[in-house]
């Protein structure tokens, strides 16, 4: 039987392994961490998201400020809440929900978050810096895989490595910290897409077969290897419920570890978004050195 990584019981341990940070540093900083969360438009999903963002953030003692504007909002009008935000000496980390309203690019307005608050990541200089394997603040879903491998002691050094999703927030950065140099990564790693030819094949190489393509139960046990360690990061509402993109039920009898969804790697991504805003809360008020 697998090992089933249990993304919520790991990110709590890490909320509270926060909570304690921000206790013991916050008298010596002066003040507590500061999150700004930027949500655009009615999008349903991207609301819950914002909650359990906003309730996570006060759960450690991280102060969270919401901005719920409109649709219609003119991007003149966003662009210069980013620009306060970047000059609020409160606000460690400011983080623009995604998907934007139609018609929105969020090019202009990640671009924009000044690199030192960009707790998600999506910053070009952010992306850049992971690229080059330099330090900086990187991508929450993608860092929250990783430290779930890590606490699980499961080290991708010299595996088979395949993320079947390029997206900007999952796939890229991911195959990007799958393959950096270091014991904790320094996998293989085949970046899969919707124009990649026998994907079943490219899948049953994997040992480790990391999923983020946004269509349900796609991955079935017979593109698995037997003895693979399978990372559903996909989650899809499916008549009322949600399930991810693998096939949890047909895979968990053959995998070595597996995710469930819920329960997997969402809760991770809070988890390091908190992890990231006490890492820049950290540095804007020198406690970097700090224990
Ligand atoms: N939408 C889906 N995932 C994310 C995320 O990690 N950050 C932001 N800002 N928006 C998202």
């Amino acid at each position: 039987m697998p090992i089933i990584l249990d993304g919520k019981a790991t990110a709590a341990a890490i909320r509270s392994e926060l909570k304690e940070t921000v206790a013991a540093l916050t008298a010596r900083a002066g003040r507590r961490p500061g999150l700004a969360v930027i949500l655009i438009g009615e999008d349903p999903p991207s609301q819950v998201y914002v909650r359990f963002k906003e309730r996570a953030c006060a759960e450690i003692g991280v102060i969270s400020e919401a901005f719920r504007l409109p649709a219609s909002t003119p991007q003149s009008e966003l662009m210069a809440l980013i620009d306060r935000l970047n000059d609020r000496e409160d606000m460690d980390g400011i983080l623009l929900q995604l998907p934007l309203p139609d018609g929105l690019e969020s090019h202009p307005f990640l671009g924009r978050i000044r690199p030192d608050k960009d707790v998600d990541g999506f910053h070009p200089e952010s992306m850049g810096r992971l690229s080059l394997g330099l330090p900086g603040l990187r991508p929450c879903t993608p860092e929250g895989v990783m430290e779930l491998m890590r606490r699980y002691g499961i080290s991708p050094s010299g595996k088979r490595a395949v993320v079947v999703g390029r997206s900007n927030i999952v796939g890229k950065p991911l195959a990007y910290m799958l393959a950096a140099p270091g014991k904790d990564a320094n996998a293989t790693v085949t970046v899969c897409h919707s124009g990649t030819r026998n994907l079943a094949d490219v899948c049953r190489e994997a040992d480790i077969l990391c999923v983020a393509m946004g269509k349900p139960r796609f991955i079935t046990a017979d593109m698995v290897r037997p003895g693979a360690v399978v990372l559903d990061i996909g989650i899809n509402r499916v008549n009322g419920g949600l399930c991810g993109d693998c096939d949890y039920e047909g895979i968990y009898p053959i995998a070595s570890a597996i995710t469930p969804v819920p329960g997997g790697v969402g809760p991770m991504t809070i988890a390091i978004l908190l992890r990231n805003t006490i890492k820049a809360w950290r540095a804007h008020t020198g406690m970097d050195q700090e224990s």
